[in-house]
């Protein structure tokens, strides 16, 4: 045996022994782990499904949660284990254990704790903040400073802005793109819906009114409509968080994020200038005043902090993101049921007949009469919940109580440092709190509804702050758009011979990117005569 040969095998050897005994440090760890839970049922898998490589994969068993679990299985899991508390516990980059929620009473008591006992697992936020630091992504102290300077703009006087915008937007819609046309075809529901949300959340939360014909041309200095650039950027956060910098120029679609997100960060920056060179900024009361003030040392008061440039675009990017993508793709959904639905979408319009006999434009002070508007809104948000998977963690050692399903009281036990995760869809498709959770039902929203068991804005503390916005928003678009007009799936050729449930199926085939979005969606808009 040569020289060399001896110190390779000895290489080896050492290499060996270090990965074996590394193996098996994993496997105790995991061991100990399972017996920490309790050996509570669920998914063993390499991958923690909170990583970044754990989201990469399609659900893959013994590997990975995978992506959109949540959603692909909604309450299947839990029915599989008899209780709405199922664990997974991984191995890989260390033992890690977590756990799925669908039980109301348990969501409603962590999302309401108080004392930081549940805080979010802010390694899982680290995608939202290339912009800055942001009131989704924090927490404590930090978080309450957010929401005290934000809070004040989802006022009641913002909600009416909210309406009054919405229609606006609506009737130019009808009056400039739509003009003359009795059909309108729209080969993905969401080119219709990603336009019309973020012009409401430019409009009444930065005060930047964007018309239909104008977004269609790139501005001076530009390279990038401000709509085109926020979408590139928050369908290629995941290629942002991944690739490193000097990598980015590498490939046309790398490069393509990489201008996005520079564009973006101008419009931005332009936003803020335009309203700090503004003659009326004390006359505005909206979303971009009230983060503006904060950062402005003549503005504070005593003992508050400023918040840096960088805080401003965070938020502002956060805003832009929550308020557009979520509302946009429920829009495309509800289309999407009422196209597949026409005695809904029937009942709907005669619903709007009756409040609005004489076809007037309705205002805000209707929206608690249009009740079939705002219940179709929920209906679709409860069967598409945007947002999927809540995350939170346990500060503590804790346990959690909950009957399973033969009305056994069962008792978790809960490490600290336990992921504990809100399943939306687990939620809402819980046959505990939803009748026929399958169906489509817009009446079940307005009788008697479990309030804890609807859960798309999260809840607790941490709900979303613009939630009425958006219901104000929902009620706005459905009603003025089904008044005139009639929507229905576009008949196409190669579909011609399927049947209802294939059709159903392809069109409300979805995927989360950073929310649950159609996968394709061609609609057809008529105008009513
Ligand atoms: C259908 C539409 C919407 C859905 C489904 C939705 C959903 C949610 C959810 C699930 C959360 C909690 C996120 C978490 O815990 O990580 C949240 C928080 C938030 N949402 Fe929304 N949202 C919607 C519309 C909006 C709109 C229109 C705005 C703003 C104009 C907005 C602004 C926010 C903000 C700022 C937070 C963070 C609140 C905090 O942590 O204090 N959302 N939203
Ligand atoms: C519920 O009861 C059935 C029938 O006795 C049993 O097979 C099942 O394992 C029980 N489920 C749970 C979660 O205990």
């Amino acid at each position: 045996m040569t020289v060399s040969g001896l110190s390779l095998q000895t290489l080896a050897i050492l290499v060996g022994s270090v990965g074996a005994l590394r193996a098996l440090q994993l496997f105790l760890d995991f061991r100990r782990l399972l017996a920490s839970i309790h050996h509570l049922p669920g998914y063993r898998t390499i991958l923690a499904p909170s990583t970044v490589l754990g989201q990469m994969f399609p659900p893959t068993r013994g590997l990975t949660l995978g992506h959109d679990h949540a959603w692909i299985s909604k309450h299947t899991p839990f029915a599989k284990w008899g209780l709405d508390i199922f664990s997974s516990a991984a191995f890989w980059p260390k033992a890690k254990g977590a756990m799925f929620i669908a039980d109301a009473n348990i969501i409603k008591d962590i999302a309401w704790s108080r004392g930081g006992r549940f805080p979010k697992p802010l390694g899982q936020y680290k995608i939202i903040t290339f912009f800055g630091e942001n009131i989704v992504a924090s927490e404590g102290d930090q978080w309450k400073r957010y929401r005290k300077i934000v809070a004040p703009a989802f006022s009641e006087r913002n909600n009416r802005l909210v309406w009054d915008a919405t229609i606006q937007i609506m009737l130019d819609l009808f009056d400039t793109m739509w003009a003359g046309q009795d059909e309108v075809v729209v080969d993905h529901g969401v080119d219709l819906t990603l336009p019309i949300a973020l012009f409401v959340i430019g409009a009444a939360g930065f005060g930047r009114p964007i018309s239909w014909k104008d977004d269609t041309v790139v501005p001076p200095g530009h390279q990038l409509t401000f709509k085109d650039a926020l979408h590139t950027v928050t369908q290629d956060l995941t290629i942002k968080l991944l690739v490193p910098k000097w990598a980015m120029g590498l490939t046309k679609r790398f490069r393509r994020t990489r201008v996005a997100f520079d564009e973006l960060h101008k419009y931005l920056t332009e936003m803020i200038h335009e309203r700090q060179g503004s003659q009326h900024k004390e006359e505005n009361n909206d979303l971009l005043s009230s983060l503006l003030s904060a950062n402005d040392d003549e503005k504070l008061s005593e003992g508050e902090i400023k918040l840096t440039d960088s805080e401003v675009i965070g938020n502002i990017f956060i805003f832009l993101v929550a308020g557009h993508e979520t509302t946009a793709h429920t829009f495309a959904f509800a289309f999407a049921l009422l196209a597949l639905y026409p005695d809904k979408q029937e009942e709907l319009y005669q619903h709007i007949k009756r409040v609005l006999p004489d076809g007037r434009i309705p205002t805000y002070d209707d929206m608690p009469s249009l009740a079939y508007s705002s219940a179709v809104f929920s209906e679709t948000l409860r069967m598409f919940p945007p947002v999927g998977i809540v995350p939170k963690t346990s500060a503590e050692d804790t346990t959690l109580t909950l009957t399973d399903v033969n009305g056994t009281m069962k008792t978790v036990v809960v490490p600290q440092g336990t992921g504990l995760t809100f399943s939306v869809p687990g939620l809402h498709y819980n046959p505990k709190y939803w009748e026929d959770p399958y169906t489509f039902k817009p009446e079940r929203f307005l009788g008697d509804w479990n309030r804890d068991a609807f859960l798309p804005f999260s809840s607790g503390y941490r709900g979303c702050v613009g939630r009425k916005f958006s219901e104000t928003e929902g009620a706005a678009v459905l009603t003025i758009l089904m008044s005139q007009y009639t929507v229905s799936i576009k008949d196409e050729p190669q579909f011609a011979s399927e049947t209802f449930e294939k059709r159903r199926a392809r069109v409300l085939d979805a995927q989360s990117v950073l929310t649950l979005a159609p996968a394709r969606l061609p609609l057809v808009f008529k105008r009513r005569t």
